[in-house]
């Protein structure tokens, strides 16, 4: 039982070490995670607009949204850009201009997670509207246009 526990460890560790971090893998990793970021970011919208109150969620969102946006330059790597993929060209022959696009979310996300928990809800409306102003800045400049 312990032998094959470990042969199934080793077996999924040659797998995993044979696929991993191919740059086409990013593709489908930073659509999920833009995903969770767009979900996260529609759930504090919905709070902030008054539409649901449950207690603590908005930190909850917050800080998912904070921690999500930590290191999104990661999700690009060079080569990930053929295939399903809205990334442009861009991002790979501007890298600065995407680093910076990359830390202005997440400087503004920490910011808004930051607000969150000093409660005031100037502040945090304030902020949140930044998020969404980091969002749009990247997406319009790096992203292609939904058909
Ligand atoms: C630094 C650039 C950048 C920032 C900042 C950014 N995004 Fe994105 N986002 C992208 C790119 C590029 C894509 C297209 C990825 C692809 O198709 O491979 C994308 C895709 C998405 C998608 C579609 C995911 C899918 O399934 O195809 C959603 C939703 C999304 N972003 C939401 C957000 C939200 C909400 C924020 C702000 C909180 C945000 N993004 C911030 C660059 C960014």
């Amino acid at each position: 039982m312990k032998t094959g526990a470990i042969a199934i460890a080793a077996l999924l560790s040659l797998t995993s070490l044979a696929h991993a971090d191919e740059p086409e893998n990013f593709i489908k990793y930073r659509q999920s995670m833009m995903t969770a970021i767009g979900g996260h970011n529609g759930a504090a919208s919905q709070i902030l607009r008054g539409k649901v109150a449950p207690p603590g969620h908005l930190a909850m969102h917050a800080n998912a949204l904070r921690d999500l946006a930590s290191d999104l330059a990661a999700l690009f790597p060079e080569g990930s850009d053929f295939g399903e993929t809205k990334a442009k060209a861009e991002i790979w022959s501007d890298w600065s201009g995407f680093e910076k696009a990359a830390g202005d979310s997440k400087t503004a996300t920490a910011a808004f997670a930051e607000a969150v928990a000093g409660g005031d809800a100037g502040n945090i409306e304030a902020a949140f509207k930044q998020v969404g102003e980091t969002c749009k800045g990247c997406h319009k400049t790096y992203r292609e246009k939904d058909d």
